[in-house]
């Protein structure tokens, strides 16, 4: 069977109404979410603070679909159990929040989960070498994590390009997150991203009363996605 390379646009629930995440994670999928991204910030690992495991928990009924959860948190380990059992479908860890990503990594899979692997703007592509046979999803962030609604780095486009060399065949997601538009979404289909998590430009000019707003604008993500594939 072909690995499912098709655009996937995961809205990222920071930019919802954190008073109604339940609604609002039922409304994007049926405006066309093909996953759901949540963002778990520690206030250490970034200078933000959102929820835990038990949000996840709480969402996750509201889910029919994926639950991406970005874990934004050091350490990481002691917290991967609690995340699997509130249903994350997938757990993405930082490799720069701890020396042992690779056990982190296993200890993601013993779980359940499918493992996903976040790397920093700053962190370069040859540091997943030895990890692409224990990862299923490699997050490039666009953005410094902790925050939505900032402008892309450019610079990441060529990561992307490296990384997509780099996997060739194997059956690992290529995840960008952070300043994800219309006009920066091609620049990373063109070179081999997959999902394409959207926050601010996905809630922006919507809401739970008006979600109409929220399916024009996943749709227009995707168009400009799949023209540059
Ligand atoms: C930032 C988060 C992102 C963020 C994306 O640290 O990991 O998922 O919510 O938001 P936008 O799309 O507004 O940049
Ligand atoms: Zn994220």
């Amino acid at each position: 069977m072909t690995f499912n390379r098709s655009i996937k646009i995961a809205p990222s629930i920071l930019s919802a109404d954190f008073a109604n995440f339940g609604a609002e994670c039922r409304a994007i999928e049926a405006e066309g979410a093909d996953w759901v991204h949540v963002d778990v910030m520690d206030g250490h690992f970034v200078p933000n603070i959102t929820f835990g495991p038990s949000t996840c928990a709480a969402i996750r009924p509201h889910i029919r679909g994926v639950m991406d959860v970005h874990l934004m948190i050091s350490p990481v380990d002691s917290y991967i159990e609690a995340f699997a059992t509130a249903g994350a479908d997938i757990i993405s860890a930082h490799l720069e929040a701890g020396p042992h990503i690779h056990r982190t990594l296993q200890a993601i899979r013993g779980a359940g989960a499918r493992a996903g692997l976040a790397l920093n703007p700053g962190t370069p592509v040859e540091a997943v070498k030895y990890l692409l046979d224990m990862t299923d999803l490699i997050c490039v962030m666009t953005v410094n994590p902790g925050f939505g609604g900032q402008k892309f780095i450019h610079s990441q486009v060529a990561k992307v390009k490296e990384l997509r060399a780099m996997i060739g065949d194997r059956p690992i997601h290529i995840e960008i997150d952070g300043g994800v538009t219309t006009e920066t979404a091609p620049l990373v289909a063109a070179v081999g991203a997959d999902v394409l998590v959207a926050g601010s430009a996905v809630f922006k000019g919507g809401s739970v009363e008006n979600p109409g707003a929220y399916g024009n604008n996943i749709r227009a993500i995707r168009a400009a996605a799949e023209a540059a594939q």
